[in-house]
């Protein structure tokens, strides 16, 4: 019996961490039928000699609108990503009041579903490219039960609140997110974190966080997260792990201490990073105009800005200094024109040597944090995350090793965000695949052009069918809906 696809002459790193080896895989249906001997198949890719491996998992994504919006993933699937899970930061696009909108909700706005169950069946209306697994938002489900309102919840808000959780746990949300940062998941005390995460945690979910601060207060936002995770019953995951702005640069290190004394205690904790020196969100969220913080305004590029498209991609003090303003009536200018809500920014924080050291953590996944808003200029860790770590901080740099770097974009993600039959290049597992060179991978977005697909990558698989191959988007939509420990 045939398989559909065998390939030949190349060298499986199958996502375990265990050193690459020289083998023949074949795909049968969704699924690899073999590795090692293969069967011949209807069709024969040869592999050159390039590394086949599972497909990429962004485990920070902001795509929950996008899967609808741009089907295609283009700007993931050209990465190698076949899996992503959304829902990060606290903000979800479930659950959902039709009708509602919220400011600047990074997750998609207006739609038609209520529940986990009516997204995925929106998403997969539009044949998506690749598989999406989710998160549950604590900005969301705040929203809809009490607005924007700077005050506890009253009893039956939170049991509102609980309810929601819960209701999409059941349907088979991978865990619980928090964007500690922003508004309204910040008016939080944690106590009503931890009664959500619970929620989350007895059905073996996760409790994934922007933590509630990432600059002077990183460490005790560190040991916030662990104690909701130890309170709730859940297993952390420390999202975009960072030290932000220069006088915290270096402290990564310390958080990852505090991490590893948690773990070696007994808890379980995850984190994920991605590879630029730059954070991106909405600029409203980082503001207070009655108290600018020049210093942080000063390293503000705009990435989407609707009332004045010829402003993205430019540095505030740039424009500032073309139009006369001060840094401080720059920032006014841009948040209170008409849209400036929907005003997304990209801000230079982080340290380089942090990113390193992120990456040698045995526990650091890789997220991308990309907002997909392809109007302006989006951050290019939308396009370029997993090429880029491959590329640079693998192969130039050596940070950490090629088999090393696919397990942490692979079977950990899996294995933690309980994607099942996922992850590992094996017979019997989903052939979610990516063909790469590794001599090549390179990420070419950039900060100027942001919208560029990274190089080096061959071919990829989502479930069994060949999705993207010589740097074209077969359209074929094979993506699927993931939910918790589901094979
Ligand atoms: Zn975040
Ligand atoms: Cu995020």
């Amino acid at each position: 019996m045939p398989a559909d696809i065998t390939f030949r002459n190349v060298r499986v790193i199958d996502g375990s961490g265990s050193p690459a080896f020289a083998a023949d895989v074949a795909v049968e249906g969704r699924r690899i039928v073999a590795v090692g001997e293969a069967p011949g198949g209807r069709r024969e890719v040869d592999g050159r000699g390039m590394v086949l491996s599972p497909g990429f998992v962004d485990v920070h994504s902001h795509d929950d609108g996008a899967f609808v919006r741009y089907p295609g993933m283009q700007f993931k699937l050209a990465q190698g990503v076949t899996s992503e899970i959304s829902g990060n930061c606290g903000s979800s696009a479930i659950p959902n009041d039709p009708g509602r909108t919220f400011p600047n909700d990074i997750a998609g706005g207006a739609a038609e579903w209520t529940d986990l169950d009516g997204y995925f069946a929106a998403c997969m209306a539009q044949r998506p490219a690749i598989n999406n697994a989710m998160l549950v938002g604590h900005n969301r489900v705040r929203g809809l039960a009490m607005g924007y309102e700077d005050r506890a919840p009253a009893a039956a808000e939170l049991a509102r609140m609980r309810a929601d959780v819960a209701r999409a746990m059941e349907q088979g949300a991978v865990g619980f997110s928090t964007g500690l940062i922003y508004q309204p998941g910040r008016f939080a005390e944690t106590d009503e974190i931890v009664a959500l995460a619970r929620e989350a945690g007895v059905r073996g979910g996760i409790y994934a966080t922007h933590l509630r601060n990432e600059a002077d207060k990183l460490l005790e936002a560190v040991e916030e997260a662990l104690l909701i995770g130890r309170e709730s019953g859940c297993k952390v995951h420390i999202s975009h792990h960072k030290a932000a702005g220069p006088r915290n640069w270096g402290k990564v290190g310390e958080s990852l201490a505090l991490i590893d004394r948690a773990a070696a205690a007994g808890q379980d904790v995850t984190l994920d990073v991605y590879p630029y020196t730059a954070g991106s969100g909405p600029m409203w969220q980082y503001v207070n105009l009655d108290r600018i913080d020049t210093a942080w305004a000063a390293n503000v590029m705009l990435a989407t800005c609707p009332d004045h498209t010829e402003w993205e991609g430019r540095m505030l003090p740039a424009i500032a200094e073309e139009l006369g303003w001060s840094l401080d009536e720059a920032v006014r200018q841009v948040l209170t024109s008409p849209r400036g809500k929907e005003v997304l920014c990209i801000h230079f924080i982080i340290d380089e040597k942090d990113i390193e050291t992120n990456l040698r953590h045995p526990q650091m996944m890789i997220g991308s944090d990309g907002i997909p808003d392809l109007r302006g200029r989006p951050h290019p860790r939308l396009y370029g995350t997993m090429p880029r770590v491959l590329g640079e901080y693998v192969r130039e740099r050596g940070v950490l090793s090629l088999e090393e770097a696919v397990r942490r974009m692979t079977s950990l993600p899996c294995e933690r965000f309980g994607l099942a039959g996922r992850g590992l290049v094996r017979e019997g597992y989903y052939a979610d695949l990516v063909l790469f060179d590794p001599a090549m991978v390179r990420d070419t977005a950039t900060y100027e052009d942001p919208q560029q697909e990274p190089e080096g990558i061959a071919m990829v698989l989502v479930n069994g069918e060949v999705a993207l191959e010589a740097g074209r988007h077969t359209g074929v939509g094979s993506g699927r809906m993931l939910r918790y420990g589901v094979a």
